[in-house]
């Protein structure tokens, strides 16, 4: 075993140690747990256990292979301000140690019957027995290199407080909590969590992230996740967010890490949010494990007693960045659903893995000339609504509706902020009856049907009179779409939208879009399947349904027998 490289604890001086954010270092239990796990982390540790007893009301312990302490040290640790993790203030800049106030120890001891077991590689044991803050004992131990720290009943000499301690359920579930969070930090490090003997949490040292979150969590969320990969100017954002179909309204995993460290921001996480505009069902809420990497001194940690906030030098830019890192993993094909836990995680197995495997020339229109190259993919309508093709890794299968409804969003709303969409004038203007909160909705959405292509001018009564129309493929009914289009806006029909544009955009897409039980030709599927795969998010419909779902080759092949 190789010995820790381990700085000496030091008492901060006053002017130090007034400048950190102070407060409740101990609340309940799973604060304790939080702390020593995180001075375990500190100390180098490659294994934490944590046990528990009645929700670490009678017993929390926490041990660790990390690099120990000297006695000096461990005793000079108990006081408060006590720490080898910075000498100045300016040590706080960039700081990559969970620690760094010297008041957790102290804190914990003066609240509890405490005991810190400790040693350094080659050197003798120590044990110190703290009572209420007073040390009892300083006693010689055997032990391998680590600490291991137990305080049993927390809270025993303040009783107000120990009341407010919840069931041992709750106590227990926010001590897993806050051994998940840490663990999703260091996948590298193995960490178990026992409450009155039951392993609650057992994770072995991981080399990724997603092996991490399976230990964790299972397949049931592993499989939905897809990995975030996006860098903007100083700021790199890394992790792994659900796929919009299989986002669901509650019990979303939602973490934020920065430089390593857990903080609870909501903002970012609404930016991540964000990123799923016009792919997730109104109320859903996805998943979503985001670590943003930004130099030290772009974000400050310590503004908040228990170390759960930063403050970002320029929070709009962090928020915008998270936003466009999140749509970023949505985009590429290979966020299809996949039909098999093949191609799950998204972590590149699938049939659309490292990039566009079906060569987009081979689709456009000169491959149908006179002399078509031996490779064009052939696409196969099934059940006059789902077009398929063979891709190098597997086979792809796009719902029509859902495609072109994706596609047509993508149009519209780049023509509703652009020049609008070319109208075709109708050489029999249509004359067409509404309701009356019809005829309002129409009232109200008039620019933006003029935009796309609906050029309508009262006609008489409740009769309005239409002199354009869009033209987005051969099979549209002006007419009906129009009726539609209005009876869902009338109706409050994809309500949950927060932006109205997308909203009238989704709605009119929808509505526009071939349907499913259209026979469409060859030409017709190509075209599709072109634009389709061009599109900015190219694997989800406007709805939270996906728009093309994979069937990896690997998948068949195990099917048959074949590997
Ligand atoms: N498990 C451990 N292994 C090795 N050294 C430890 C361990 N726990 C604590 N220490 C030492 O004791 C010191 C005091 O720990 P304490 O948690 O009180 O403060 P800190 O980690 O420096 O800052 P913070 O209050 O922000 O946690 C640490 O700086 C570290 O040197
Ligand atoms: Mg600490």
């Amino acid at each position: 075993m190789s010995v820790v490289a381990r700085a000496r604890v030091q008492l901060l001086a006053d002017n130090v140690a007034d400048q950190i954010a102070a407060g409740e270092v101990v609340e309940r239990p799973a604060s304790v747990v939080k702390e020593l796990a995180e001075n375990a982390l500190d100390a180098g540790a490659r294994a934490i256990r944590v046990e528990l007893e009645d929700g670490g009301k009678t017993l929390i312990r926490v041990s660790d292979d990390g690099s120990g302490m000297d006695r000096d040290d461990a005793r000079l640790a108990l006081q408060r301000h006590a720490t080898s993790k910075i000498r100045t203030a300016t040590d706080l800049i960039g700081i990559a140690t969970f620690g760094f106030r010297g008041e957790a120890l102290p804190a914990i001891a003066s609240v509890s019957r405490f005991e810190l077991e400790t040693s350094g590689e080659g050197e003798d044991g120590t044990r110190l027995r703290v009572t209420g803050g007073k040390l009892d004992a300083a006693e010689e131990s055997v032990r391998q290199r680590g600490t291991t720290v137990t305080v049993r009943g927390l809270f025993y000499n303040t009783p107000a407080r120990r009341k407010f301690l919840r069931a041992t359920a709750t106590e227990t579930r926010a001590a897993v909590e806050a051994i998940t969070v840490l663990a999703l930090t260091r996948p590298d490090v193995a960490f178990s969590l026992t409450s009155d003997g039951r392993v609650l949490l057992d994770c072995p040292p991981a080399a990724r992230l997603i092996d991490r979150v399976h230990a964790l969590w299972g397949a049931e969320l592993t499989d939905t996740l897809l990995a975030v990969s996006h860098r903007a100017g100083p700021l790199e954002v890394t992790g792994l967010v659900q796929r919009p179909a299989q986002a669901r309204p509650a019990g979303r995993k939602g973490y934020v890490f920065v430089r390593g460290r857990p903080i609870r921001d909501p903002f970012i996480l609404r930016a991540g949010e964000a990123g799923y505009r016009s792919t997730i069902a109104p109320g859903d809420r996805p998943s979503l494990l985001l670590f943003l990497d930004l130099p030290g001194d772009a974000v400050d940690v310590n503004v908040h007693p228990a170390k759960l906030e930063a403050r970002f030098r320029d929070k709009f830019f962090v928020e915008r960045v998270v936003e466009d890192a999140v749509r970023a993993a949505l985009a590429p094909l290979d966020a299809a659903f996949p039909l098999s836990g093949v191609g799950g995680s998204g972590l590149g197995a699938g049939v659309f893995a490292g990039g566009i495997s079906v060569p987009l020339e081979l689709f456009s229109a000169q491959s149908l000339g006179p002399s078509p190259e031996p490779r064009t993919p052939s696409l196969l309508q099934v059940f006059d609504t789902y077009i398929m093709f063979q891709t190098d890794a597997g086979v792809a299968i796009v719902d029509q509706h859902s495609a072109h409804e994706r596609v047509l969003y993508e149009d519209v709303m780049r023509q509703l902020s652009g020049d609008g969409a070319p109208a075709q004038r109708l050489l029999l203007p249509l004359t067409l009856d509404f309701a009356p909160a019809e005829l309002d909705a129409i009232d109200a959405h008039r620019e933006l049907l003029t935009r796309i292509g609906y050029e309508i001018a009262p006609f008489s009564g409740r009769s309005i009179v239409v002199h354009t129309a869009p033209n987005p493929h051969p099979r549209f009914e002006a007419a009906r779409c129009l009726q539609e289009l209005v009876a869902d806006l009338a109706g409050g029909r994809f309500g949950g939208w927060q932006n109205r544009l997308e909203r009238f955009a989704a709605t009119y897409a929808c509505r526009a879009a071939i349907k499913a039980g259209q026979t469409l030709d060859a030409g017709e599927m190509r075209e599709l399947i072109v634009r389709l795969l061009t599109a900015t998010l190219p694997a989800h419909d406007v709805h939270g349904r996906p728009s093309m779902v994979q069937l990896p080759k690997e998948e068949l092949e195990r099917r048959f027998g074949r590997t």
